[in-house]
């Protein structure tokens, strides 16, 4: 359809018909077509009214699909078809690494693959839109949903955005295989103050914008279809009915004109929240403030005929809405074919196939983190090894927003171990008995130990105040570190958990996330060399829970404590920790060694409009290739506000092969210099940068660059 052909359909639209479409309801309202039981009844529809609304969430499968977009296209007035929206946030029945560990690969184009293979699996099960990726910057490990973000930076976190919003949505939406994408949660929900879940987020106007809305910005400049509101409030104001931040920042400063959506029932707690008066005062202030669909509340439902009648809401507001649903239908072709890619042929062809299982055993070993080496890895296959902790046998490892993934067919550590090392004497103690295993772990050359979190303690609403390792998993390190030296520990989990103990017991420390569903594969292969580990943090892993929030991006204080220092009184530091995480963000090791040269600039001053090369010699010392992750930050040395001590400005993923030199350059452009200034305007300021291009944020190794002009 043309626009002119949407402006028709919209005028010829009754109100009842346009409220409709801008509501969302999920599975359970849709029973037998008339009969009105269960949640439709709780929101008080009548007759089909269920199969007239716009959008259904959380339904996937193509036949259950096409018959309910038969049922709901022929009650719907115009034919319109119904939008499927659903999480398909790290995969769909195949699910890949979790997001905080596809961050930790620090490869966009990896992010892209795997968002691409997510969108062609979900698409072939009829899925037209899903609810990631999810770009919030999270530097808070008591908060269970960091497990969903790519990481703590706004660098790392918007490039990752872009990189997923291609793979899901392409050039063309409409095209076989593609999703349309929905950046969220609008904004600044990855801040919950204490890291509990949902609470309100205390931030200033600058952090806002430099840290926060960064991602976001960089998912709308990438074509995102979709933007998701946040549950919690900024400055006081619920982000659901928050005008200065969806029409304001949003779409007038950002440029969005795709659909907003609002997370589950946020509409609805505006009302709870004490800042809407009821659910038509909420319908009023959501849709007024630019939130389009009302996802599972039924405010829209029960309040906006009532507030247009009343002349509280111009119509105008709901047509606005409407056209911008319409529109999102259109270019996905629904009005052409509105069960998009979804057939059961699809679905036997696509899910599950080769292609995507290699990915996702690719990924795992792009994602995972080695945190520590003495030595001890790789394993070889001529050692006698023991695999202890219950981890090592738990399909609980796939993530917990992976609703559709197919459980039966998670391979576990033991599974991939007995499956790629069958020659290999390997015993297995799936249990966190600290006592048996240390039995398992003597007179082995090596001990594997699984222990961290599984699925069900990370993610939405897992908060917790003290993220350390459980008791029962220190002991089951500490019990079999006493009777072998070579304990690699492998933790699990969605979250940067308290280490330190089991770490200083380790003599490798391998950081391998929730992998999905045939990751451990490649923490298999990584195990025993076959492929060589190239992740790096993206969160910092605290010393303990007291630290949080942590970023290596701490601002400036005006008592620096020296680094590699004792605690000094009057200081900025704690009594009892370093201000250092244990490991910082872009941390993590590989088998071979990479050395850099000294940072090389081709200028040392720079004019407005003009640009420098910072570049690097890498060196690979080892005997096998490596991927490293090259990073660049910034220092600026003095400017008008108070700013971080190193910024991430840019990143590359390069292979450096054995006994090889590779040379990695960055160009560095105002764009990498400026900031907010005291008048909230982007801009560099004249004077000194130190550009670091290191192996991760401690590096020291720079050089300085200065900008010149007035
Ligand atoms: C609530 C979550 O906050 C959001 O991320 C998700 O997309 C929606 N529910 C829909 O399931």
């Amino acid at each position: 359809m043309n626009n002119s052909e949407l402006s028709a359909l919209l005028k010829d639209m009754s109100l009842d018909e346009k409220i409709e479409q801008l509501i969302q309801l999920h599975g359970g309202f849709f029973g037998e077509v008339g009969t009105i039981t269960g949640p439709a009844a709780e929101f008080k529809m009548t007759g089909d009214q269920p199969y007239r609304t716009g959008s259904v969430l959380g339904e996937a499968g193509a036949k259950r699909l096409r018959e309910l977009q038969d049922k709901m296209t022929a009650a719907q007035p115009h034919h319109i078809p119904a939008l499927f929206m659903a999480d398909v946030i790290h995969g769909y029945k195949t699910a890949f690494p979790v997001p905080i560990a596809i961050g930790s690969s620090f490869n966009t184009e990896l992010a892209e693959k795997i968002a691409e293979a997510a969108a062609k699996e979900c698409s072939a099960a009829g899925v037209h839109v899903t609810f990631s990726p999810m770009v919030d910057v999270s530097r808070d490990a008591r908060w269970g949903r960091c497990m969903e973000s790519p990481g703590e930076d706004p660098y790392l976190n918007s490039e990752m955005a872009k990189a997923e919003v291609k793979g899901f949505q392409g050039d063309d939406v409409k095209k076989p295989g593609r999703v349309a994408a929905c950046a969220k949660h609008f904004a600044a929900y990855g801040a919950p103050v204490a890291g509990r879940d949902y609470n309100v987020t205390e931030i200033s106007e600058h952090t806002l914008y430099e840290d926060y809305l960064k991602p976001y910005r960089a998912a709308v400049e990438a074509g995102v279809k979709l933007v998701m509101t946040a549950f919690n409030t900024i400055d006081r104001k619920p982000c659901t009915t928050n005008k200065r931040l969806l029409r304001g920042i949003l779409r007038d400063d950002m440029g969005f004109d795709g659909v907003v959506i609002s997370d589950y029932n946020a509409v609805g707690e505006t009302v709870i929240h004490g800042s809407s008066y009821d659910k038509r005062d909420a319908a009023v202030k959501a849709l007024s403030a630019g939130c389009d669909i009302d996802m599972m509340s039924d405010c829209y439902l029960s309040g906006l005929r009532a507030a247009v009648q009343s002349g509280e809401l111009d119509e105008s507001l709901i047509d606005e809405a409407v056209m911008r649903v319409l529109k999102l239908k259109n270019d996905l072709g629904l009005f052409e074919n509105p069960y998009k890619d979804g057939s059961e042929e699809a679905e036997r062809e696509i899910i599950f196939s080769k292609e995507i299982q290699e990915l996702g055993r690719k990924a795992a070993v792009e994602t995972a983190v080695l945190l520590k080496n003495n030595g001890v890895l790789p394993l070889s296959i001529s050692q006698k090894i023991a695999v202890v902790g219950e981890l090592c046998d738990s399909p609980m490892i796939v993530g917990s927003w992976s609703i559709f993934a197919d459980r039966s067919r998670t391979v576990t550590l033991k599974k991939a171990l007995e499956t790629l090392c069958p020659e290999c004497d390997i015993k297995f103690f799936p249990s966190d008995n600290a006592d048996e295993a240390s039995e398992y772990a003597k007179g082995c050359d090596a001990v594997i130990v699984c222990v961290g979190e599984n699925e069900e303690h990370t993610g939405e609403s897992m908060s917790k105040a003290d993220i350390s390792l459980s008791e029962a998993h220190n002991r089951l390190v500490e019990a079999v570190s006493g009777v072998n030296k070579n304990v690699v520990t492998l933790v699990f989990g969605g979250r940067p958990l308290g280490i330190a103990r089991a770490d200083s017991l380790s003599a490798a420390v391998l950081e391998v996330w929730l992998p999905g569903t045939v990751g451990c594969l490649g923490i298999a292969d990584i195990l025993f060399g076959r492929e060589n580990p190239s992740g790096r943090l993206s969160m910092s892993l605290p010393y303990c829970s007291g630290q949080l929030p942590i970023t290596y991006a701490m601002y400036k204080t005006g008592r620096p404590k020296p680094e590699n220092t004792g605690f000094i009184r009057y200081m900025s530091n704690y009594m009892d920790v370093p201000n250092r995480p244990l490991y910082s963000f872009g941390q993590g090791l590989g088998y071979s060694e990479i050395e850099y040269s000294a940072v090389r600039l081709d200028k040392d001053v720079i004019g407005r409009g003009e640009s420098a090369r910072a570049s690097v010699t890498l060196k690979n010392l080892g005997e096998r290739d490596q991927l490293e992750a090259v990073q660049l930050y910034i220092r600026d040395e003095k400017s008008s506000v108070v700013r971080p001590t190193r910024e991430l400005k840019g990143f590359k993923k390069v292979l450096v092969p054995a006994g090889g030199e590779v040379e990695v350059g960055f160009i560095i452009t105002e764009r990498e210099l400026e900031f907010y200034g005291e008048d909230m305007r982007l801009c560099a300021e004249p004077g000194d940068f130190k550009v670091f291009v290191t192996r991760d944020s401690l590096g020291e190794n720079c050089a300085t660059l200065r900008l010149e002009g007035g």
